[in-house]
């Protein structure tokens, strides 16, 4: 499949690609041990425009296309997938879903910065009993003289601590089953509304991920997004767009550890000659590139149809699937080519593997993938 990127789309990768190298790999590592929130990266992802990349210019977006957003994710990933998430959920997840369903006035409170990156974002779907089963929502949302009462507790939230705005989904009427759940906008800060620790994580430990617990907190009318009602459709319209940007982190990793494997292989020597010259290192590395290809071709695949107003639902559930195996598979053969140098931190490839976990899980697991192709299918 031939993309004809534009020149803008490879100045877009080539810009992501430099700022990567430069800026986020070289302290990668530190940050997977220390587990810090990378805030200057972050700060300098937004002066990139890279914060709300497909947010139209007129509301401080950088207007490009899904296409040009999968080029800089797999880029910005390939050196760190914790930064990688920090900005698909921001992207993806935030941005889209004010750029989409936003009045005029949440645009200019909370899209503007949120796209020039003076703010960060966080979505609030995931609670301790409402992961796949997403409808299953016990936070709640009550009306009040001038406004909503939220209550309840939400888990697992990309971006918890460090965000200035949470997209929360909560239930408004339990009668109506998901047609009675809606999205409201939260501000850090808001009397009621705390975060919980920072969790420990197997991968991505830079991002950070925490619950989020909201007791009486009072939230005003006029930052109820969409409609009442609305907010489950909401959330699957926008993970729809969100799980492009993983299958992009995915496919971030799996390049990383494909070039790591082939450097590797070149530099090892075993009986007399590189251990790139053995048919059994070959055989691994020509899977892996196939599978990086494949994994990019869906993912751009997906990028395209939401670019021209396509139904990229089932597209964007296979890439990401596909991707996030890729994934997983590729940097288990990336360990496997490095021997016993690829199970300790110097030479990256284990952490490609703890990073490449979570793409398996979040933004709806591979399960929920398959439930999604299937349906599409069956329907
Ligand atoms: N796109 C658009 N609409 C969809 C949809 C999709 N992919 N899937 C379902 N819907 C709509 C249906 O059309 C229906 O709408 P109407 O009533 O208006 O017709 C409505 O949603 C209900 O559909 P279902 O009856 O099919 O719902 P369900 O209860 O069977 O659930 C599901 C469907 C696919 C399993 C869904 O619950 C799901 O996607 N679960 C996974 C949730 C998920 O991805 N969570 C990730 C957490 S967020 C995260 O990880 C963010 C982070 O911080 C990184």
């Amino acid at each position: 499949m031939d993309f004809n990127f534009t020149e803008e789309q490879l100045m877009i990768k080539q810009t992501a690609k430099e700022f990567a190298e430069s800026e986020i790999a070289p302290t990668a590592v530190e940050r997977d041990i220390s587990a810090e929130f990378p805030h200057e990266i972050v700060k300098k992802l937004g002066e990139l425009g890279f914060l709300g990349m497909m947010v139209p210019p007129e509301w401080g977006g950088a207007g490009m296309d899904t296409i040009s957003y999968v080029l800089a994710m797999e880029e910005i990933s390939k050196a760190d997938a914790s930064v990688g998430v920090i900005m698909s959920v921001n992207n993806s997840l935030v941005c889209f879903g004010l750029n989409e369903y936003g009045t005029n006035e949440q645009k200019e409170k909370y899209l503007k910065p949120l796209a020039q990156g003076e703010l960060l974002g966080a979505f609030c779907l995931s609670e301790p009993e409402a992961g796949s089963d997403a409808t299953n929502q016990h936070t709640i949302a009550e009306r009040d003289s001038d406004g909503w009462v939220l209550n309840g507790t939400k888990n697992w939230i990309t971006n918890g601590i460090n965000a200035d705005i949470y997209l929360v989904i909560a239930q408004t009427n339990r009668e109506l089953a998901h047609k009675g759940i809606s999205t409201f906008i939260v501000e850090k800060g808001t009397d009621g509304f705390e975060h919980g620790k920072k969790e420990d994580k197997l991968g991505i430990r830079s991002s950070d991920t925490c619950s989020l617990s909201f007791t009486n907190c009072k939230v005003p009318k006029e930052n109820l997004l969409w409609e009442e009602g609305k907010g489950f459709n909401f959330a699957m319209n926008t993970l729809n767009g969100g799980r492009i940007g993983i299958a992009a982190q995915a496919l971030g990793i799996a390049q990383a550890s494909l070039e790591a494997a082939v450097k590797y292989s070149k530099e090892r020597k075993a009986f007399g000659k590189p251990i790139a010259n053995l048919q059994a290192i070959q055989f691994k590395i020509a899977d892996m590139a196939t599978k990086v290809d494949a994994a990019r071709l869906l993912t751009l695949n997906s990028a395209a149809l939401k670019d021209q107003n396509k139904n990229y639902i089932q597209a964007a559930a296979m890439a990401k699937l596909f991707a996030s195996k890729a994934a997983m598979e590729c940097a288990d053969e990336a360990i496997q080519i490095h021997g016993g140098y690829g199970y300790v931190r110097e030479y990256l490839v284990e952490r490609y593997l703890r990073d490449a976990k979570i793409t398996e899980i979040y933004e709806g697991t591979s399960e929920i993938q398959r439930i999604i192709i299937a349906r599409t299918l069956l329907q």
